[in-house]
């Protein structure tokens, strides 16, 4: 079974059941200061978890593109990669642990669906701890489950109890939407001795699913959000009562085609073959070719996805820019050192295209800005490389005794070689003083560590009430600068913080004093009139017709999907602004607070950027 196929199937699996199909959202979070990428299917539904509204109902189904950067390093091993699909269906207050599991059994084992034997199957369920007691229920459901087909299954053989540390899903060390979860494996080996599994073992101590092994593969995540953590670390009951699963497209594909990794499934082989054709080695060959290979093929597709988003954005040195500099660099450095010469990205790109543009046409839209970018930044490291190498090499052996290797040397690489920290730290296999190096980054970029270190550290949104007053401050701005500066202006980036909002826009000249204050007055006035704020969904004509602005991603024309339209304003107050948006919005203008520009400054060429704040 393909992949296309799998994703066909779980969509009409669960439009059967009621669910509305969603398209993917974004890779790159809008409004989002907390994390850099979009890194499960529920990110962007965070607002409905919580109780708002979805526009389309309360039980959808999507695929969702998603990037995960703390895997990085681990990118070479059987499973892990940067850039997956997760296939989600989500309950929002609607069914919950009877019908999640029941549907998550019948997808995996029915005949017409995936067909898996339910003999490889194992599940881990929440063991109860001080906060939330053992989830009995799902014990029971799965129980009767694996009786329905004749396999007497007993908590601790094919139902595995686990702490909050595995099956617990939700913000880490944050506040926000979570609860206990029940994951599903698959016995890639069909084996009834668990006990043979064990590499190195010298005690008997039977393999199970969350063994480091491999020999389960975790296939399914259903998440029974019913629970909202607090500031102060405790577990609150949530308005309403959510499901939100994640199943893996690539690792249920390795399952489906008999792979014993993703990476020889129809999602990766043709780009391994690519890689192989240029460097004349073969897959499998050696340990050492085989990770090489893997690193540049995750690498190459995050990176075309990355640049290829309706979001996209190029290599640069800061944020979303900073990890798609790192995931190129270091996927030219495996093809160097695999002994491949001359350009590579951009022709496995176009690999990656034929891979996925049906399912995502907006690669195909935006194939030459993405051969373009890769060429690019390809050949700017790639002159530096091999002296970057050697020079590397030099400050290993002066620092051969220290622990770490001082910041200013591990800067001078970055700066004149561009090697970016964590690729000297591979290079050289040992850490780099991350406190000097980031001081001296900030001389130069000033890149802020406390901005870095949090949004490289993952996890939910931040939907605080502030948070969601700059976003509908962000709309009066953007309709604001269009009445004062005229029509071309347009957005080119958002970004909100607890503490400030910045937007980007098109403009080809710097604002003069009276510009920004005409800007800033007629902000305050719309907040002074307090008008109310709604939603609407509409098809891409009718939001044009209506006059919204934003992005109209290509995706949604493909799919003849709605669009949310957000409007300030009403027939009887006037509208202010209508605007293509996700939300979370206050309901009234009045609710934002005093509306301040505390900055108006160049961004790139023909971009300008204002950073505001609200008090
Ligand atoms: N949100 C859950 C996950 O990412 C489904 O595993």
């Amino acid at each position: 079974m393909t992949a296309a196929e799998i994703r066909q199937k779980y969509l009409d699996f669960f439009r059967e059941r009621g669910h509305v199909v969603i398209p993917s959202a974004s890779l790159i979070p809008e409004n989002d200061p907390t994390v850099l990428f979009t890194t499960a299917g529920m990110h962007p539904l965070v607002p409905f978890l919580m109780g708002e509204p979805h526009p389309e109902g309360r039980r959808l189904a999507d695929v969702q593109k998603c990037i995960r950067t703390g895997d990085i390093d681990e990118v070479g091993d059987n499973r892990h990669l940067t850039f997956f699909e997760m296939l989600g269906n989500w309950s929002f207050g609607d069914y919950f642990k009877e019908e999640a599991i029941a549907w998550s059994f019948e997808f995996l084992t029915g005949r017409e669906w995936m067909d898996l034997s339910p003999d490889r199957l194992f599940v881990t369920v929440f063991a109860g701890d001080e906060d939330a007691p053992r989830d009995e229920e799902s014990i029971r459901l799965w129980k009767e489950r694996f009786a329905s087909v004749g396999l007497d299954a007993e908590a601790g053989e094919r139902i595995f109890p686990y702490p909050k540390k595995e099956n617990w899903w939700g913000p880490a060390g944050q506040t926000g939407p979570c609860g206990p979860d029940t994951e599903m494996f698959y016995d890639t080996t069909g084996d009834p001795d668990r006990e043979t599994h064990l590499p190195g073992a010298t005690e008997p101590s039977p393999c199970h699913p969350n063994c480091d092994c491999g020999r389960y593969v975790e296939v399914w995540n259903d998440v029974f959000m019913e629970y909202f953590k607090t500031e102060d670390g405790k577990y609150e009951p949530l308005s309403q009562r959510n499901v939100d699963t994640g199943m893996g497209l690539e690792r249920m594909a390795m399952v489906m085609q008999g792979q014993p990794t993703v990476f020889e499934t129809d999602l990766f082989r043709p780009l391994i073959a690519a890689i192989e054709e240029r460097s004349g080695s073969r897959y499998g060959a050696d340990e050492g070719t085989t990770r090489a290979m893997r690193i540049i093929a995750d690498h190459v597709k995050a990176a075309v996805f990355i640049i290829g988003d309706p979001r996209g954005v190029s290599p640069s040195n800061v944020d979303q820019g900073y990890v798609l500099r790192r995931l190129i660099r270091r996927a030219v450095r495996y093809a160097r050192q695999s002994g491949i010469e001359g350009r590579l990205l951009s022709s496995l790109a176009g690999r990656v295209i034929d891979i996925y543009g049906e399912a995502y046409p907006e690669l195909v839209a935006k194939r030459e800005r993405i051969v373009q970018e890769l060429d690019d930044e390809e050949d700017r490291f790639g002159r530096t490389l091999q002296k970057g190498l050697q020079e590397a090499k030099k400050v290993g052996t002066r620092f051969a005794e220290s622990e770490v290797i001082p910041g200013e040397a591990a800067f001078h690489l970055y700066e004149t070689y561009g090697f970016p920290r964590e690729l000297t730290e591979e290079v050289l296999a040992k850490p780099v003083d991350r406190e000097r190096f980031d001081e001296e980054f900030r001389k130069h970029q000033e890149l802020s560590r406390a901005g870095a270190e949090r949004k490289f550290a993952g996890g939910l949104a931040d939907r605080s009430e502030r948070t969601v007053r700059m976003h509908t401050a962000t709309h009066l701005l953007h309709e604001a600068l269009r009445r004062v500066l005229g029509q071309h202006v347009e957005q080119r980036g958002s970004n909100i913080t607890p503490e400030r909002l910045r937007f980007d826009f098109s403009h080809p000249q710097k604002m003069t004093e009276e510009e920004l204050k005409a800007v800033d007055d007629l902000v305050n006035e719309q907040i002074d009139r307090d008008l109310p704020v709604s939603f609407e969904m509409m098809s891409v004509e009718q939001a044009k017709q209506a006059g919204a602005i934003g992005l109209f991603e290509e995706k949604y024309e493909e799919l003849d999907n709605r669009l949310k339209v957000y409007t300030v304003g009403d027939a009887e107050t006037g509208v202010f602004s209508r605007e293509i948006c996700g939300g979370p919005h206050v309901e009234h203008t009045g609710q934002i607070g005093r509306f301040r520009i505390k900055k108006e400054q160049a961004s790139s060429a023909g971009v300008r950027r204002i950073k505001a704040e609200i008090g």
